[in-house]
């Protein structure tokens, strides 16, 4: 496995492989790998001939107020991880090989506004900017995305479908702890007690999922039970929102495949979990 630390030479790899007729698949990350990105490496590697992950704590998508410092690292685990699940290569570059006082950024300018994007205003752009880039660098004929950030997988969707990008985004499901939890690398903030209650989060999807099998089609009724629960929980919601789900709009009368999205703090951690409606 190749660890590799420049643009130049992730392009000369990735060019080399794609003369060579091979399909790349590329899992990008910020680090601290969890199974939830393991999912995405192994999806990548039964669909692609070379699998490449990224490693790269974006600053653009963090706001001043954020956890960009303290974002947690681990790259030793990390390179293990990937090694084990035989990836090709990871592109691990610095801060500024990857910016030299940039002037353009990439902005999905409705899509980006809503959901997260109402309290977390520059994240977006930071997102499908640094994504651009590494679809750029890394050349892949497939990127994956878990569905954990519907959101992000959306937008990404989105950019790619109006820039004309070459390849396929393929999203994938959410991978969950015992309890429900949808894996995170930011679950590393919870105390033990916010662990306890974080749960919470899936349990009030799947309550609101059996609200609606049960024939309640109402949206404000739902998320006001789904924001009763978190509140329950001990922890205080940033949003609750039932949209569609291209669209990020809100909805009135829930439909199936709507998407049922939640924000919420528990203390310090800002955590998010979606359910698409069955
Ligand atoms: O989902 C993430 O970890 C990040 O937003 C991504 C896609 C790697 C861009 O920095």
């Amino acid at each position: 496995m190749k660890i590799i630390k420049t643009v130049l030479e992730m392009q000369s790899f990735s060019e080399e492989k794609r003369c060579a007729g091979k399909k790349i698949g590329f899992v990008p990350t910020m680090g601290f790998l969890h199974k939830g990105h393991l999912s995405l490496v192994k999806k990548a590697r039964e669909e692609c001939d070379i699998v490449i992950v990224s490693i790269f704590v974006n600053p653009t998508q963090f706001s001043p107020s954020e956890d960009f410092d303290n974002y947690p690292k681990d790259f030793e685990t990390d390179r293990k991880l990937c090694e084990a699940e035989k990836v090709d290569a990871i592109f691990f570059p610095s801060e500024s090989e990857m910016y030299n006082s940039p002037q353009t950024f990439v902005e999905v300018n409705e899509l980006g506004r809503v959901l997260c994007g109402k309290s977390r205003p520059s994240h977006f752009r930071g997102v499908t900017t640094v994504v651009a880039k590494l679809l750029n660098i890394t050349k892949p004929h497939k990127a994956y995305f878990g569905q954990k950030d519907f959101q992000q997988f959306v937008i990404v969707t989105k950019m790619v479908k109006d820039l004309n990008f070459d390849l396929k985004i393929v999203g994938c499901p959410i991978v969950r702890e015992e309890d429900g939890l949808a894996m995170s690398s930011r679950n590393k903030y919870l105390s033990p007690d916010e662990r306890k209650q974080a749960p919470a989060l899936n349990s009030s999807l799947q309550t609101a999922q059996e609200t609606f099998s049960s024939g309640e089609t109402d949206a404000a009724k739902v998320k006001g039970a789904v924001t009763k629960a978190i509140v329950d929980a001990g922890a205080k919601p940033d949003y609750v929102e039932i949209v569609d789900a291209s669209s990020l709009k809100p909805v009135k009368q829930i439909e199936k495949g709507n998407l049922l999205a939640i924000a919420a703090f528990f203390g310090k951690a800002r955590l998010i979990d979606n359910r698409v409606f069955e």
